[in-house]
């Protein structure tokens, strides 16, 4: 049986990685998807591989910084399907600069697209959600939603917001049917990996490095990611709210790495 037969998905950040997997795995469980972000026309190429199997979707052009693109988006969606049951909030960026090199049209661009985001598209959907017996909205968090990652300072403070902003919808929507959590991913291999890898002088060693902390010792796919977001917006989950699932290959799990020797104030 599909998961999401009859369910509504707008989804944000669909052109590549997560949530092009996200909009793929929906389709197959049976949501009609509404694909959203910057770039339509690969929204649009998703969308038509989706038709051509037989589901149901739409390309929309989205700056999800923008609250009327994001308000316009939902409208549109809601207006082609006939309503609204599941957001995903998953577009998001990466920059790597510390905090002595960041400006604040580097904090406002991060927060805009990582957090504020978030805030613009539950707020539009909203009035559509509330209509039905249940609603879902899945926040994209990370494992940086829990521990520093080095050099990013803006995304840190981004994904710790996202799990902030997820418990308090939990809290004041549950009463309306509405559940919202957020889903952890670890090192994901997608094209937001690929590019924060190739700030670096050797990419594959420095993926290498990074994968000797992960349990499991791989990168997770795009598919495994979309997975915990479908069991966050189905019955599978059903009394789970404002809570977060970590799928990590067991980065978190680890309490020991290799430190790069002593600091000043170790000598
Ligand atoms: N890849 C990882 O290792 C990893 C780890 C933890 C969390 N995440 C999170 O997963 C989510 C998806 O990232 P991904 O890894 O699939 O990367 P990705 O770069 O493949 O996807 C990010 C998507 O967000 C979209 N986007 C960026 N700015 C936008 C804007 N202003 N308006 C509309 N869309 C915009 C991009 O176009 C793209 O479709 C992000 O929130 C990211 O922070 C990724």
């Amino acid at each position: 049986m599909q998961r999401l037969a009859g369910q509504v998905a707008w989804i944000s950040g669909a052109t590549s990685g997560i949530g092009a997997a996200t909009a793929r795995l929906f389709a197959q469980e049976g949501a009609c998807v509404a694909l959203v972000g910057r770039r339509k026309h690969l929204c649009e190429a998703i969308a038509e591989d989706i038709r051509a199997l037989g589901g149901r979707a739409l390309a929309l052009a989205c700056d999800v910084s923008r609250e009327g693109e994001i308000r316009d988006s939902i409208e549109q969606a809601v207006a082609a399907f006939g309503g609204l049951h599941i957001v995903v909030n998953n577009a998001g960026m990466v920059q790597v600069k510390m905090v002595h090199e960041c400006t604040v049209d580097d904090w406002d661009l991060v927060m805009g697209v990582n957090v504020r985001s978030m805030f613009f598209a539950t707020k539009h959907a909203l009035p559509h959600l509330r209509r039905n017996r249940r609603g879902y909205i899945v926040n994209v968090g990370s494992i940086s939603s829990f521990v520093g990652q080095a050099q990013t300072p803006i995304y840190t403070t981004s994904k710790h917001a996202a799990l902030g902003l997820t418990r308090s919808i939990a809290l004041d929507y549950a009463a309306d049917g509405i559940r919202c959590n957020c889903v952890c991913p670890g090192i994901t291999d997608t094209p937001m990996l690929r590019e924060h890898l190739d700030t670096t002088p050797d990419p594959e060693a420095t993926l290498a490095e990074r994968l000797r902390r992960v349990a499991m010792g791989v990168a997770l796919t795009p598919l495994d990611v979309a997975k915990s977001i479908l069991y966050f917006s189905c019955d599978d989950s059903a009394g789970v709210t404002g809570t977060s699932l970590v799928i990590d290959c067991g980065y978190l799990a680890a309490a020991e790495w290799q430190t790069r020797g002593k600091t000043a104030f170790g000598e």
